[in-house]
């Protein structure tokens, strides 16, 4: 039995990709599963926390009665759900791959096909995560990066930047790491410390991260 380390916590987690409507029928989108973020849910309640999971379009199920389960499509959606809910949580955790950009317009209806080439343009969407680092009061914040290249230094600077206590570094460069495997290849990162772990299943990396979480919280 999983012992109760994170009773009468609170835990926030994004989770999944964004969608950004283009018209009617086509988005922007990526391809986050949702696997790691509702993998950290699932561990976190199991270990007595409650869970407000905030998803962008996935397939997954949230499974633990103590997930609170919200669905959105949009990273505006999202930010406007998570900041229901941000003054009640003593954790947060981003692992939602949100969408930067959104067409400036939607067309209402289906753009149809024609000779020509098409040209979308498009606006920057909020930084979720970089805003609940700048409302901060008492929630310990952690963040992913998902990097191609200077992973390391990138990582960093995320941590830096949005104000965050904790980074989860995940590379595309490893194989069987970041999006849609049933696993994920993790560095994290805080102010300090620095600690690598293996190629494990996305069950087994949320374990980790919320241990090093709560190591932190203990200190
Ligand atoms: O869903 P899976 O298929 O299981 O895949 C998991 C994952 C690869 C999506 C996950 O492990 C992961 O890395 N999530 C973060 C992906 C990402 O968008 O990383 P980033 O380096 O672009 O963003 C940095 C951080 O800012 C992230 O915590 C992200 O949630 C957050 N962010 C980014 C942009 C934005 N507009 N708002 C945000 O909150």
């Amino acid at each position: 039995d999983t012992q109760k380390t994170l009773e009468g916590k609170t835990v926030l987690i994004t989770a999944g990709p964004t969608y950004e409507a283009i018209d009617p029928v086509r988005f922007i989108g990526n391809h986050s599963s949702g696997k790691m973020g509702f993998s950290l849910a699932e561990e976190a309640s199991k270990r007595g926390a409650k869970v407000i999971l905030i998803s962008g379009p996935s397939a997954e199920k949230a499974i633990h009665k103590n997930i609170e389960l919200h669905r959105v499509i949009s990273a505006k959606e999202m930010l406007a759900k998570v900041f229901e809910f941000y003054d009640s949580a003593d954790i947060g955790i981003a692992s939602a791959a949100v969408a930067d950009y959104a067409p400036k317009e939607v067309a209402e209806e289906k753009i149809k096909k024609n000779d020509e080439n098409l040209t979308i343009e498009l606006v920057k969407n909020p930084d979720i995560l970089k805003t609940m680092g700048e409302k901060k009061t008492h929630q310990f914040l952690v963040g992913f990066a998902l990097e191609t290249q200077n992973e390391e230094e990138n990582a960093k600077g995320k941590l830096e930047k949005k104000n965050l206590d904790m980074i989860v570094l995940n590379s595309l460069r490893d194989e069987g790491a970041g999006f849609k495997n049933d696993t994920n290849k993790i560095k994290i990162f805080t102010k300090t410390e620095k600690k690598e772990f293996n190629l494990k299943s996305k069950e087994e990396v949320a374990k980790d991260i919320l241990d090093c979480i709560e190591g932190q919280l203990l200190k």
